[in-house]
């Protein structure tokens, strides 16, 4: 395997990976779909910016900058009219694409745009894209493309590190042994799907006996698929399964302030017909629930305590540098202002200027 050790090389700092600031631009959980009712406006805060999000009449989702561009107030204290959103303070209404289309006190509106964010809906959750225009797709269960399937939403969490500390774990092979007690035989090859996706698959059987090797095996009997799919750094998707069956558990998360980060969980399955294809669903997905919670629970107190530095790089964490290299070459954003991060010499420069040029002032 081609693997570039010297990008972990603690002389070499990754530029986006673990980095506290940033994130990739790329499309984001929000909320579960069912927590916004038609017409319904609410506050979120997202990897660090303040937005307003409503559903309009026709049930579609709207993503505004939170702050009223006349005076300020927060647009969510607002209400939904139509499609359209009116600021609670002096009644400036804007419609869906952030145009402002009525002022109360005058007849003519002014020309002027709150900043809006593309959305997206599916999985039973909504989506945001960190730029102006989506270049790429939501993060999808490839093998559920085209296909229809149900989704159950699992656990909501906080962790005490960077996403993509996180992320790495499903291809940390070291720690299945060590901390699953599953076999250290997994060995991942990886496959970049697009600039954004990358898929790493394991087609070793998952052997021995415990607790996550029992729940494993009650959802699949031989020939187990396990491969994990990474969009943006920040969201993941694993897939267990037999050749007939497969199931799969969608890790998504952000950034927050502070290098740490929140999640969801959500559970996927193809859609079987009938009352008997219903139940049966909702039975795998609780398994798989089950599941995901388990392997979670064995995980936090490494993620709630670690200070990730990975100095000493052996031939076992190739698939968690290949992850890093895949992250490194995606276009990186700030924390708070989703603004280009440029190199950080770029940005000490631009300090080091502010403080010359404040110094310069005295
Ligand atoms: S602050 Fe929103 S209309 Fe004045
Ligand atoms: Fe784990």
């Amino acid at each position: 395997m081609n693997v570039n050790l010297q990008n972990l090389n603690s002389t070499h700092k990754p530029r986006i990976f673990n980095n506290p600031e940033r994130f990739v631009e790329g499309w984001y959980w929000v909320m579960p779909s069912k927590q916004l009712r038609v017409t319904e406006v609410k506050s979120v805060k997202i990897l660090g910016r303040e937005l307003a999000i409503y559903r309009g009449k026709d049930k579609k989702v709207v993503i505004v900058d939170a702050y009223c561009p006349h005076m300020g107030a927060h647009l969510a204290e607002g209400k939904v009219e139509g499609n359209e959103l009116r600021c609670f303070f002096h009644h400036w209404k804007f419609d869906e694409e952030g145009f402002c289309v009525d002022i109360p006190c005058i007849n003519q509106p002014i020309s002027i745009k709150l900043q809006t964010w593309p959305t997206a809906e599916k999985y039973g959750m909504i989506w945001v894209w960190t730029g102006d225009i989506p270049k790429q797709s939501l993060p999808f269960v490839l093998e559920l493309e085209n296909k229809e399937y149900d989704v159950a939403l699992g656990d909501y969490f906080l962790m005490n590190c960077h996403p993509n500390t996180f992320m790495i774990n499903p291809i940390d092979v070291q720690h299945f042994q060590t901390v699953h007690k599953l076999s250290s035989e997994i060995a991942f090859e990886k496959q970049e799907i697009n600039q954004n996706a990358i898929i790493f698959s394991n087609s070793k059987p998952i052997p021995k006996k415990s607790i996550s090797s029992v729940l494993i095996r009650l959802l699949c009997k031989k020939n187990i698929a396990h491969n994990v799919c990474y969009w943006y750094g920040s969201t993941n998707i694993v897939t267990i399964g037999t050749d007939f069956f497969h199931v799969y558990i969608m890790f998504a998360m952000r950034l927050l302030e502070g290098g740490k980060s929140e999640g969801q969980v959500m559970l996927m399955t193809e859609k079987r017909r009938g009352i008997f294809g219903w139940f049966y669903n909702r039975v795998v997905l609780s398994l798989t629930k089950i599941l995901g919670t388990h392997f979670i629970q064995d995980d936090v107190k490494i993620f709630q305590t670690i200070q990730f530095d990975l100095k000493t790089p052996i031939k076992a964490d190739n698939s968690i540098m290949q992850f890093v290299n895949h992250l490194e070459r995606q276009k990186p954003l700030m924390l708070k202002t989703w603004k280009l991060a440029r190199s950080q010499n770029v940005e000490i420069k631009e300090t080091r200027e502010k403080e010359y040029d404040t110094k310069s002032n005295d």
